[in-house]
């Protein structure tokens, strides 16, 4: 008896339960829901985001793809609208005015832009905080004091920061400018089908939205709302893929530079590749016997 419990036959044992076990999470269906984790919807209950939630379309961006460059047109254009449609609620604590200068400001336009701006400031005598003109050294200023005025004044939701707005969402260029333009009508399906997920008051329906249901009013309505000058007519849709490439230079100033920078060290590695077999060719040639 004592022989019969070797170590194979343990492991044969151990195997097997491991194998049974397999067996059945596979027939009790653990393993699909495993798998499909975070594809909400497929093996619960179905809900509305499921059936109802877009994805962003692609648009076409001058900065898409390995070759693409900023339009600095373009990121005039956004940062236009961001002053005039999102910037009383939306902050953007991550850039400096004087960083401007990559979308073709000059110094003095600079100077200027960020003297119209009121930022924080210490009283120099007293000591005490108070607001002063904005420097090209500084950041854009939030609109809210903190978040509890920032709650109180949006129907007790905070409107982020958009510094990093199109990093931190899936897609996030295509999705703010999908999200813009994508107020509608709650489908009257949509109430009937999932009673629970009726737009609540203060909401407002985006499909874009994760939840569908956003505290955000559409700040984009109409169009002319922003004058831009250099002439392209403000759409709606134009506003929003504006301000969408404007918070993509934001989110990522350095995108063309890094892509750039990118071809050249390829091409360097693809020559240094060929450095590198050259001079094992000329190594071995004096070591290896020439082949008849
Ligand atoms: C009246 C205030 C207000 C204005 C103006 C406004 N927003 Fe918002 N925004 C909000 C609030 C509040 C939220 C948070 C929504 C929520 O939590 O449901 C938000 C959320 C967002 C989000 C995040 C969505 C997400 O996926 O979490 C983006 C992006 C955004 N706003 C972009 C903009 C842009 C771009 C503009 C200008 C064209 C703008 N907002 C103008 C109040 C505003």
């Amino acid at each position: 008896m004592r022989q019969l419990i070797t170590p194979r036959v343990v492991a044969f044992v151990v195997g097997l339960l491991f194998a049974l076990a397999a067996l059945w999470a596979l027939a009790k269906g653990v393993g699909p829901a495993f798998a499909t984790f975070g594809q909400y919807g497929r093996f619960t209950e179905p809900m509305a985001e499921s059936e109802f939630h877009k994805y962003p379309e692609k648009r076409d961006f001058s900065f898409n793809g390995p070759l693409g460059k900023w339009d600095t047109r373009q990121l005039q254009r956004g940062l236009k609208v961001y002053d005039e449609a999102c910037a009383a609620c939306h902050s953007l604590k991550f850039v400096s005015f004087r960083d401007l200068a990559a979308l073709g400001l000059t110094e003095a336009q600079i100077k200027a832009y960020a003297a119209k701006k009121v930022v924080p400031g210490i009283d120099p005598v007293t000591g005490e905080t108070t607001t002063r003109p904005g420097l090209p050294t500084d950041r854009f200023p939030s609109p809210f004091p903190n978040d509890i005025a920032a709650r109180a004044a949006n129907n007790n939701a905070i409107p982020p920061d958009l510094s990093l707005m199109t990093k931190a969402r899936h897609d996030g260029t295509n999705y703010v400018a999908a999200l813009l333009t994508g107020y509608r009508g709650q489908p009257a399906e949509l109430v009937a089908k999932f009673p629970d997920a009726k737009t609540g008051p203060g909401l407002h329906y985006n499909p874009y939205y994760a939840n569908l249901n956003i505290a955000m009013a559409p700040p984009l309505t109409s169009e002319g709302q922003v004058t831009f000058d250099d002439g392209t007519r403000a759409t709606v849709p134009q506003m929003a893929r504006d301000v969408a490439a404007f918070l993509t230079w934001t989110a990522e100033p350095q995108l063309v530079k890094r892509r750039q920078t990118g071809w050249a060290v390829m091409v360097f590695l693809l020559f240094a590749t060929g450095l590198a077999y050259l001079s094992k060719q000329q190594i071995w040639s004096a070591v290896k016997p020439k082949k008849n």
